[in-house]
């Protein structure tokens, strides 16, 4: 496990996504009061930031198409998209916004395009 600095807990407003980079990787952060979600900010159906959509409900829908994926789970709950985006493990230290982008929790595969 290797977790990386994303930001500040104050630079994330409530079920607001905010898209980070971290090795390489884009994350779709979402605060849900003292606590993250990290998410991969690639749509499993194409090529779209989840980080554009809107949370609601324990979910973040693409603003492309609509799919809704959980914040903890990453599963679609609406079609068109079919599979899990990779989910992240967050912890937060002193403030700052940790994630370990090395490895899913969720073991969903990476979305390649
Ligand atoms: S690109 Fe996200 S639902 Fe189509």
């Amino acid at each position: 496990m290797a977790f990386l600095h994303a930001l500040s807990l104050d630079e994330l407003a409530e079920a607001a996504p905010v898209r980070v980079e971290l090795d390489g990787v884009p994350v779709c952060l979402v605060r849900i009061g003292d606590s993250v979600r990290a998410l991969h900010d690639m749509c499993s159906h194409q090529r779209w930031s989840l980080s554009d959509g809107e949370v609601s409900g324990g979910g973040v829908e693409c603003s492309l198409h609509g799919s809704t994926f959980d914040l903890a789970t990453g599963a679609p709950s609406s079609l068109p998209a079919t599979t899990p985006v990779p989910t992240f493990a967050t912890r937060i230290v002193d403030r700052s916004v940790e994630v370990d982008v090395s490895v899913s929790t969720n073991d969903a595969p990476t979305p390649s395009y």
